[in-house]
């Protein structure tokens, strides 16, 4: 017994050690003092407490639900409780969404006991199919978008999933009226952010005041559970947890980011100056203090998984350097900051230990652990440098889904519930024949196939070898939208059609109905329809909607906002289109991007705008914004990606006159080029509709995409050096 005792070396294993002895030998205060000493008692906390523990009823779960577990954390907790109980159920919950993988349910995935069952939380009809056919009497709650990154960009995500989700299982709770333990799983990030110099952590009674999308999200879904179990007695208990790292974490959080990208050789990006600070807990500790509040956890009551022990973002990094021998000075990269980073969350951890937990696993040996698994699994989720990006948002796509082999499916099929309720293991959807028919992960639908954008976007996608089909409807006919969506199942939507007028705007003056039709009714159908189809709606847009005014002076500086009311509406064009923007803002699957003055290195085009000045007889000379095609339309894909969504002022930063660019066709393409300058009012005098001209403020686009260069350097690079090297081969010719 002595040596046995030995072993014992912490609290909770003393606990379960003497629970096991418990019929057989009565345990009073005594024998505990005398068996395991003082320093046992320093951490438990007093001996009655002890005794109370010991009496307190444990709980037994027969058939658990637990959602999410095709995720990180859980899928820890879903393959320890596999391990440890075999005599329990436990039922699977997950859409499969982009960070999810199903083999991080490998281990369990041939119990008897474990089955698998791919379908979303906000199905009520699958959940309460499930609780009642599974005969559920536990709920271990997961299931969350998770990435705060993201949550800056669809927040919407975040109150589908975590909030109406939560919801959805809370509500079949009471319908079914079978549950005797909800736990539900929340973050330490609902306490918002703590001082840098406070000393006492956040204790579980602290207000909850969250600052960003998710941690607001999972502050809501709290308010529910909460409230569910006042207002119908559903047993709740919530967890609020520091961050979580090890094996199986999709790499877009901080720690598998860093080992992939130091294992590529890639510099580690660091959001700010690094000295946010960050609590840390390895995944198995994290799964045991599940394991705990499972057994013990008291109803009703709210459990931190804290840890004490705090680390600077910085200082991960450099830890990260020190595994990898690599040099911080050279690899460590400062990159723009989140919108909005908390410096600290710092956990009052005594509630849990008292009821018998505490890490066991230090950081180094964590951290070592955590790295050999990544070298050893370098290809667990398939190709995953879109979330090693400094900011990555390209992966949250509403319908990507993750296979089995780590591939995606951008099918958003509904939930799939097993057929046969008995039936163990994994249910997901299977092909229906052994033909691969798989989607790729990307498929585009362009609309303005004539165009000069449709048209350069759809090479684009042809070079990087994304499929796409252009949309063969016309945006004012509904019916016509709808069959291309559904022939082509795109997973985005591009508009790049629209009235612009020929062989100016001053066409639409006298058009105005045709304008209206493709412009306003046009848009907005194909907005509607993708919305329909949870489509997300990349759209050109125009910045032509805004004129210097006293508050954006010319030569200011202060450019236009993307949340500024348009203040021109001089021609009917800008009219339509700033109408039609401001109706978009309705649709949160629409991603407005405001073109100016669009600038492509083919010169011969007319659309062109350097072409068009270069070719009239007079010039006007304002500074302008303008956009550099060749920079900014792989950008547009790649926000496509990022789901990216809202006004997007897309030009590059900063301004460039008539003069100015006029200059530099001079000086690079044609050293005989002379033109002739005229003032605004001269210009009027062979215009029919003013024309608008304004500063755009940059700063959004350029903090999404932070190598994005300045109007004038774009156009050197993208424009008048390659048109530059091509007369010099032409002229040698
Ligand atoms: N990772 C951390 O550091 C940390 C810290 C504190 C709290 N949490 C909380 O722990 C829980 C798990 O976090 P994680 O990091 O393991 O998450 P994760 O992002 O790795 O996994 C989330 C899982 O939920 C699934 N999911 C999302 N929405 C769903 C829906 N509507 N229906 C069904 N399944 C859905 C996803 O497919 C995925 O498998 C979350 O609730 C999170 O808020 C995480």
């Amino acid at each position: 017994m002595k040596t046995h005792l030995k072993r014992i070396s912490w609290c909770w294993e003393l606990v379960q050690h003497v629970c096991q002895l418990y019929d057989k030998v009565v345990v009073g205060s005594h024998i505990l003092l005398r068996r395991s000493g003082v320093a046992c008692f320093k951490v438990i906390g007093s001996v009655s407490y002890v005794r109370n523990l010991l009496v307190m009823a444990s709980y037994t779960p027969k058939n658990i639900l637990i959602t999410g577990a095709a995720g990180f954390i859980a899928s820890h907790v879903c393959n320890r409780l596999i391990r440890n109980y075999p005599d329990y159920k436990i039922v699977v919950l997950d859409k499969l969404d982009y960070c999810s993988n199903l083999k991080n349910l490998l281990p369990s995935r041939s119990s008897p006991n474990f089955k698998f069952v791919k379908g979303d939380i906000g199905s009520a009809d699958l959940v309460n199919f499930l609780l009642i056919t599974e005969s559920i009497d536990t709920i271990m709650h997961f299931a969350a978008q998770t990435h705060v990154d993201n949550s800056f960009g669809n927040s919407f995500e975040f109150t589908k999933n975590n909030i109406y989700g939560t919801h959805v299982l809370l509500e079949a709770c009471k319908v079914t009226g079978q549950i005797r333990r909800f736990i539900h799983v929340s973050t330490d990030e609902v306490y918002g952010e703590t001082d840098e110099d406070a000393v006492v952590g956040n204790h579980e009674a602290s207000q909850l005041l969250p600052t960003n999308p998710y941690s607001a999200t999972k502050a809501g879904a709290e308010m529910l559970v909460m409230a569910y179990g006042r207002s119908y007695g559903l047993p709740v208990i919530t967890t609020r947890g520091n961050n979580v790292y090890g094996p199986n974490q999709f790499p877009e959080k901080l720690i598998p980011k860093f080992i992939l990208l130091a294992m590529r050789g890639k510099p580690l990006p660091i959001h700010g100056d690094g000295s946010n600070v960050r609590s840390y807990l390895y995944c198995e500790d994290v799964a045991e203090a599940f394991e705990l509040i499972l057994h013990k956890g008291e109803v009703g009551h709210v459990y931190n998984i804290g840890t004490k022990k705090e680390r600077r973002v910085i200082d991960v990094a450099k830890d990260m350097c020190k595994l990898f021998n690599l040099d911080p000075d050279t690899v460590i990269k400062f990159v723009d900051n989140r919108p909005f980073n908390d410096q600290r969350y710092f956990l009052d951890d005594q509630k849990l230990k008292i009821l018998g937990w505490s890490e066991r696993t230090t950081w180094e040996e964590g951290l070592k652990k955590t790295m050999e698994w990544y070298i050893s699994n370098p290809d667990w989720w398939g190709d995953v440098s879109g979330a090693l990006l400094p900011h990555p948002r390209m992966l949250m796509m509403p319908g990507i889904e993750r296979h089995f082999d780590g591939s995606e499916d951008g099918n958003s099929t509904s939930s799939n519930a097993s057929s046969n309720p008995s039936q163990s293991q994994m249910v997901v959807p299977v092909p229906r024949s052994n033909v691969s028919i798989q989607k790729p992960s990307l498929k585009f639908l362009i609309y303005g196939r004539t165009g000069w954008i449709g048209g350069l976007l759809g090479k684009i996608c042809e070079k990087q070898g994304i499929p796409f089909e252009y949309g063969r409807g016309r945006l004012e006919e509904r019916s016509q939208l709808l069959a291309d969506i559904l022939n082509v199942k795109p997973t985005h939507v591009f508009n790049a059609s629209g009235v612009t007028g020929r062989p100016n705007v001053d066409w639409c003056e006298s058009h105005k109905a045709e304008t209206i039709r493709t412009n306003v009714a046009g848009t907005l159908n194909l907005a509607d329809v993708c919305r329909e189809h949870d489509l997300l709606m990349m759209n050109f847009a125009t910045g032509c909607i805004f004129e210097y005014d006293a508050a954006h002076p010319l030569g200011s500086g202060i450019g236009f906002k993307e949340e500024d009311t348009p203040n021109f509406t001089g021609s009917f064009y800008s009219k339509t289109k700033a109408m039609v923007e401001e109706l978009l803002k309705e649709y949160e699957n629409v991603c407005t991007l405001r073109v100016r003055m669009p600038i492509s290195s083919d010169l011969g085009n007319p659309r062109n705008f350097i072409t068009k000045i270069g070719r009239y007889n007079k010039v006007v000379n304002i500074p302008n914004s303008m956009t550099i095609l060749d920079e900014l339309l792989p950008i547009s894909i790649e926000m496509a990606k990022r789901n990216c969504r809202g006004i997007w002022n897309f030009t590059n930063p900063g301004v460039v006159s008539h003069n100015e660019i006029l200059e530099m066709y001079k000086n690079y393409i044609n050293p005989n080029f002379s033109w002739v300058n005229f003032t605004l009012e001269e210009q009027a005098k062979v215009i029919v509709a003013p024309r608008s001209n304004n500063e755009l403020d940059a700063s959004k686009i350029k903090r999404e995409f932070p190598d994005l260069l300045s109007i004038k350097e774009s156009l050197i690079k993208y424009v008048f050096e390659p048109n530059k090297k091509n007369c010099a081969g032409e002229g040698s010719n």
